[in-house]
């Protein structure tokens, strides 16, 4: 396994706890969104790859019923022991999680429908998870994704990446969400480039407004692929860069005395 998968595999274990947590994140709300866009249907089996803690899969289960069954496939263990402690909750038991790396993935088995949920970014090369996606389909089967749009999060979508930069120049990255999917016209272009016909995208808005103080708002901020770089640093980097971040922060609180946050997202299906 890369270097790289590796730096996800333990950022999201870290991230684990408190992923998602916010709903202000926006995955619960697009994980409904996208099973709902996928059109997954009563008796379908759906493969859902990079599942983390479950929103996309939960819902997608919950379309399906009993009589179809889904597979969540993820790297970190972590995430999917939440997404375990999702679903059993709630009572729906015709879901199944496995430990892969999406990049190798291969398993026996065809499914009517894979799914990823803002995902496909963390991959070198883009086109990897959606063919992989590709050869688990049936014929006549479909592939649907989301992506952040490139104006999600304002300036708080570069600004952890910037304070990495000031610390820990060789760590830096700039931020992959919302420069892939970032509109309709380049999801279209991504799952064509990928094969697939009959190819349709969708932009939908979240508005979202944040209260956390400064250290709670920390405390979520490696909840996420930026995890990955937190966990390249030693203890006093990652300090200075939450001091910085902090900091930078507090510059951006609007007038009434809240974080503004845009998280609008691309969705994307196409047919084999
Ligand atoms: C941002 S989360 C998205 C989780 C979920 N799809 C959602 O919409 O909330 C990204 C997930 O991709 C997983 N991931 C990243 N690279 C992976 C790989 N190569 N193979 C499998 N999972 C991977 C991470 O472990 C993490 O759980």
């Amino acid at each position: 396994m890369e270097q790289h998968t590796r730096n996800l595999a333990a950022g999201f274990d870290k991230a684990a706890e408190t992923y998602g947590n916010n709903p202000n994140s926006g995955f619960d709300h697009y994980g409904g969104l996208l099973a709902e866009f996928s059109k997954a249907s009563p008796g379908e089996r759906v493969l859902d790859v990079c599942c983390g803690t479950g929103a996309v899969a939960l819902a997608l289960a919950k379309r399906t019923g009993p009589s179809g069954s889904l597979l969540g496939v993820d790297i970190s263990t972590r995430m999917m022991e939440r997404a375990r402690d999702r679903v059993e909750s709630e009572g729906v038991s015709w879901v199944d999680f496995q430990q892969h790396d999406v990049g190798a993935l291969s398993l026996e088995e065809q499914f009517d429908l894979a799914t990823c949920g803002f995902s496909v970014q963390f991959f070198n090369d883009r086109q990897v998870p959606i063919q992989r996606m590709k050869e688990h389909l049936k014929p006549g089967g479909r592939i649907a994704i989301s992506l952040w749009a490139e104006d999600f999060d304002g300036r708080f979508k570069d600004l952890p990446h910037d304070a990495v930069r000031r610390v820990r120049p060789d760590v830096y990255e700039p931020p992959r969400a919302g420069t892939i999917g970032g509109t309709e016209e380049k999801m279209v272009a991504l799952l064509e480039e990928a094969g697939l016909k009959s190819v349709v995208a969708e932009r939908h808005e979240f508005d979202t407004y944040e209260e956390l103080d400064g250290d709670a708002w920390w405390d979520q901020v490696g909840g996420g692929g930026f995890s990955r770089l937190l966990v390249q640093l030693a203890p006093d980097e990652v300090e200075a860069v939450r001091v910085w971040l902090v900091d930078e922060r507090e510059k951006l609180r609007g007038t009434d005395g809240r974080w503004h946050l845009p998280k609008p997202a691309i969705l994307g299906m196409g047919w084999v």
